[in-house]
This record gives C-alpha cells, sequence and structure tokens, in this order.
C-alpha cells in the first residue's frame, strides 16, 4: 500500500481558576474559565512505531498508550506557560483527546474528553478534582463541585474579564502543594477547616457577582484579594507572588490572587488597562499575559 501522508490537529484552551482552588478539593466550590492560550496537537502520519516530537520521557510515557501503536508522529504546541497553573497538562490531554478523533474521521464528545482527560490528569498530579480539564474541554467558564458520586458542573456564560496574568518564573506542583494542605489539614484540623470555608464563602460571593450582567470591578476584585489571603494562610504563596501581589495593590489594581496550586505558578490581577502593564512587569523579571475568556473560532 502507498503510504499516505496525513497531518491532523486538535486544540483545547488552556484555563483560570477564578476561585476555590484547593477548597475544591474539600468539596466547596470553584470557578474557572478557559482562556485564550492553549495547546495544538498535529499528529502525522509516519513510518514505524509512534512517538512524541518532545524530549520530555515523562509525558511520553504516559501519553504514548492513548496511541495507534506504530504509524503516528505527535508534536506539541503551548501558548501557555507549561506548568504554571493554567491547566497546560488539561489541555495536552483534550487537544489530544481530539486529534486523535479527527485521525480516525470523527469528532470527540464531552464525556470521552473527561474519561480521558480525567485519566491523564491523574497520571500527572495524583488525584486532581478534574475542574481543569472540565473547562478546558468544555470550553466555558464552569461552578464545579467535586463530589463521591460524580463531579456537580454547572456551565456559565463566558464573563466579559479581562485580567492580568503575572508568571512568578517558579513551577508550580500540583501533587505537592495538595499534599502540603492535606498536611496541615491533618496537624491543624480547626484552623485549616476554616480557611477553606472561608474560601467556600468567597467563591458563593464571587459566583453571584458573575451573574451580574455588568461586572463590580472594585468588589469582585476584592474577592480576589480576600482569596488570596486564605490562600497565603494555607502557605501557598511565595516571595515572587506577593511582589507580584504588591505591584498590583501600588500600581490601582482591583486585586489579584494566585491562580491554581500555588508555591509559585501565575498570578491572576484584576486591573484597568493590564497591557500597559506587560512591559514593566518584563523590566522586572516577569512575564505577564492579558488574558481573555476563550472565543471558540467555529
Ligand atoms: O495547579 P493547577 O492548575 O493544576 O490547579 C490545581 C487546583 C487544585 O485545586 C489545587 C487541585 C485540583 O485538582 O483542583
Amino acid at each position: 500500500m502507498p503510504f499516505e501522508k496525513r497531518t491532523h490537529t486538535g486544540f483545547a484552551p488552556g484555563k483560570l481558576i477564578l476561585t476555590g482552588e484547593h477548597s475544591v478539593v474539600y468539596g466547596y466550590p470553584a470557578i474557572a474559565i478557559p482562556v485564550n492560550l492553549g495547546v495544538t496537537v498535529t499528529l502525522s502520519s509516519t513510518h514505524g512505531g509512534s512517538y512524541f516530537r518532545t524530549p520530555d520521557a515523562r509525558l511520553e510515557s504516559i501519553l504514548l498508550p492513548f496511541l495507534p501503536t506504530s504509524g503516528v508522529a505527535v508534536s506539541i504546541h503551548s501558548t501557555l506557560p507549561m506548568g504554571k497553573g493554567m491547566g497546560s497538562s488539561a489541555a495536552l490531554s483534550v487537544a489530544l483527546v481530539r486529534a486523535l478523533a479527527s485521525w480516525e474521521g470523527k469528532t470527540s464528545d464531552f464525556s470521552t474528553e473527561y474519561e480521558i482527560g480525567m485519566s491523564i490528569e491523574k497520571q500527572f498530579h495524583g488525584n486532581p478534582s478534574g475542574v481543569d480539564h472540565t473547562v478546558s474541554a468544555l470550553g466555558k467558564m464552569v461552578f464545579y463541585t467535586k463530589k463521591a458520586s460524580g463531579p456537580e458542573i454547572t456551565p456559565m456564560q463566558n464573563p466579559p474579564l479581562e485580567l492580568l496574568v503575572v508568571d512568578s518564573g517558579e513551577m508550580g506542583n500540583t501533587a505537592t502543594m495538595v499534599e502540603h494542605v492535606a498536611k496541615q489539614y491533618k496537624e491543624s484540623p480547626e484552623t485549616t477547616k476554616e480557611i477553606l470555608k472561608n474560601i467556600g464563602d468567597i467563591t458563593q460571593t464571587i459566583h453571584e457577582k458573575l451573574l451580574c450582567p455588568i461586572l463590580d470591578l472594585p468588589s469582585l476584585g476584592a474577592c480576589f484579594t480576600q482569596n488570596h489571603e486564605q490562600l497565603r494562610n494555607l502557605g501557598l504563596s511565595t516571595p515572587a507572588i506577593e511582589s507580584i501581589i504588591t505591584y498590583i495593590s501600588t500600581h490601582g489594581g482591583y486585586g489579584a490572587k494566585l491562580s491554581g496550586s500555588g508555591g509559585g505558578g501565575v498570578v491572576m490581577a484584576l486591573i484597568d488597562s493590564p497591557a500597559q502593564h506587560v512591559p514593566t512587569l518584563a523590566e522586572m523579571g516577569y512575564t505577564a499575559y492579558v488574558i481573555h475568556p476563550f472565543v471558540p473560532t467555529a
């Protein structure tokens, strides 16, 4: 049979957790949005065994079992900062499922993307809540609650938010940070429970504010800052994150918080004219992005 050269791609957006990281692991809701950055997976036909065009051995060992045993070469292109709390592994897993479906002449559905995404996310992060790949697969803001019987997912309309996202330059390790909170829960249950409940209450307030047709940026920003204070009390902030938070508050920002697991990763901030701050932050050594909710092109 003649060799048929084929190329198929799949794209999925990354995410930002607006509120509820860590507390979501303990049954409180989280709210996350899909973002205008993401991961594209390209499958090309090749002779011989399937392989990834990436030097990342761990990534290859996790994802290779999902490929046909031969004939597929995989390239990964990401506009997301990797390992910084913007859902790069979740976007990668959903983009791979989409590219593989396209390879077979199909379109993947949400339940396949959710199931495979969860099994890949478990290998990357241990025991994830599942919010990352849910948002990535739905392409919509979600109000997400982890339940023993399965997640409760309420899709919401993407809000007209423009956020400044600043990379602290440090990698946040999700599994390690989730473990850090679990350890605190064991050692100081009363204090930790109270902090998690406070985050749960803040999430409910943010939810109400996001449902308003016109966003009240000062009060939404204040909620983000309160949320950050609780995450800081859990020991999830770092000096770099604090210096970014200080920059935002001293430059007229409405509010800011770490987003994702913490211990590094990104800070998301609500501030007027976010693009104006990108060059100043670059001079301080921080890469910053102007982030909007994802808008599908089709
Ligand atoms: O760091 P990320 O983007 O994987 O987000 C982690 C969010 C946590 O609530 C800390 C963990 C989870 O599985 O939801």
